[in-house]
């Protein structure tokens, strides 16, 4: 449990998560605004965007994934709740309380990382950092986001893209070498780039006041600048990631990117010298879920058997701030905790994309 140099290793036990059941269609998009199917598709990869109810907050969708998290992890006892999120519930107070109020874990430490798209790496390093002090005996980190509340309906440069949902991971301490272990997770930002994507409105540098521009309370983007700095600083950052674990880029499995655009992932890939089929595609359903897509592309892969244990997975993101990173993981057996909702979606949807993946 204890290393060499005396500190604490953290290790990913579980995973789970929450897509709520809604859909909005790319035609049902386009009856709002100045879009079409074939557009959406082709440029983002999206063909529907999960929408959460009215009465489904934010915190709703985390406790929900971080109640099937906690379904794989027994012996481990959570003392800290940490919610990945830019779309909390309130401004204050945080969202992960009301998490941990609704899952019933009482005398914990609850609180957000609002690192945006890179904010399920942030709570990595922080989670691990915990344990690591000996601050921590269990971390339950979610990402959580719904987006459908963050984005102007009449802006086309958004409105396509971004989707509502939750996953989360129970980290409990362990050894540097096993499997699950959170090594170095690499994390740069540079608020130069901070208009690339801001919600401007609502601040302490612009309150809401009468005369503000309608879509000032919601997200506005930079998608083209946005595309290329992803693209540019995923790649130079998975490339330090790798170069500084000492892993050469063929022995990695699968690359799970944060899951902006499906053009956006494969060029990553491409720029790496990753094998294009190895970077995960996991957003045509649900669109981009900000904090969550990361964890939620890991899960559904999990509980599909796309992810084997030992396999080493490269992750990273890119998204507002501009904040980004990557880290390394080898992944660990886990407990089968087949989600409901990850067992209603496979039933839906049929298809399997790891079918071929045959587990051992
Ligand atoms: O998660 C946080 C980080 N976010 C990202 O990383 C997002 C990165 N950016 C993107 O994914 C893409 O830039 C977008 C999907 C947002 C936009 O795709 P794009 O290929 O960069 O489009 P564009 O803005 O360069 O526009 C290309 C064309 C333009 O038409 P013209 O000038 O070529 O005639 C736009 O007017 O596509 C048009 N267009 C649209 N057409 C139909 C832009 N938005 C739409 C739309 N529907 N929704």
């Amino acid at each position: 449990m204890v290393d060499a140099a005396g500190i604490n290793a953290a290790v990913v036990q579980s995973i789970g998560h929450h897509i709520p059941p809604g859909r909005q269609t790319n035609d049902e998009l386009a009856l709002v605004i100045d879009t079409n199917d074939e557009w959406i598709r082709t440029r983002t990869g999206v063909r529907t965007r999960s929408r959460a109810a009215a009465d489904e907050p934010t915190s709703v969708l985390a406790a929900r994934a971080g109640a099937a998290a906690l379904l794989g992890a027994a012996g481990t006892e959570i003392d800290t709740v940490v919610v990945a999120t830019t779309t909390p519930d309130m401004k204050c107070p945080a969202t992960a309380p009301l998490v941990a109020d609704d899952l019933g874990l009482t005398g914990v430490t609850a609180f957000d990382v609002n690192s945006a798209c890179t904010g399920f790496l942030a709570g990595m390093s922080v989670a691990s950092g915990l344990i690591a002090a000996g601050s921590s005996r269990g971390v339950l980190l979610i990402g959580a986001e719904k987006y459908s509340s963050s984005v102007y309906e009449l802006d086309r440069g958004t409105a396509p893209i971004f989707g509502d949902g939750a996953a989360a991971v129970v980290i409990r301490p362990g050894e540097a070498g096993e499997d699950g272990a959170i090594g170095r997770v690499h994390l740069v930002s540079d608020g130069a780039l901070r208009y690339l994507a801001h919600v401007k409105a609502g601040g302490s540098h612009h309150p809401f006041s009468a005369d503000m521009d309608p879509h000032d309370p919601y997200l506005r983007m930079d998608g083209r600048a946005l595309y290329r700095h992803a693209v540019a600083k995923m790649a130079e950052t998975c490339q330090d990631t790798l170069r500084a674990r000492g892993v050469g880029v063929d022995e990695v499995d699968m690359l799970v990117a944060h899951q902006a655009n499906a053009r956006i992932l494969k060029e990553v890939a491409g720029k790496l010298g990753v094998d294009p089929d190895k970077a995960l595609v996991d957003l045509a359903d649900i669109g981009n879920t900000a904090a969550a897509s990361i964890p939620i592309a890991l899960s559904r892969a999990h509980h599909r058997g796309g992810l084997r244990p030992g396999d080493t997975v490269l992750l990273t993101a890119f998204g507002a701030g501009a904040a980004w990173g990557s880290t390394l993981l080898r992944w660990p057996a886990m407990a089968s905790t087949a989600t409901s909702t990850a067992a209603r979606e496979l039933s839906q949807t049929g298809a399997n994309p790891f079918e071929h993946r045959s587990t051992p």
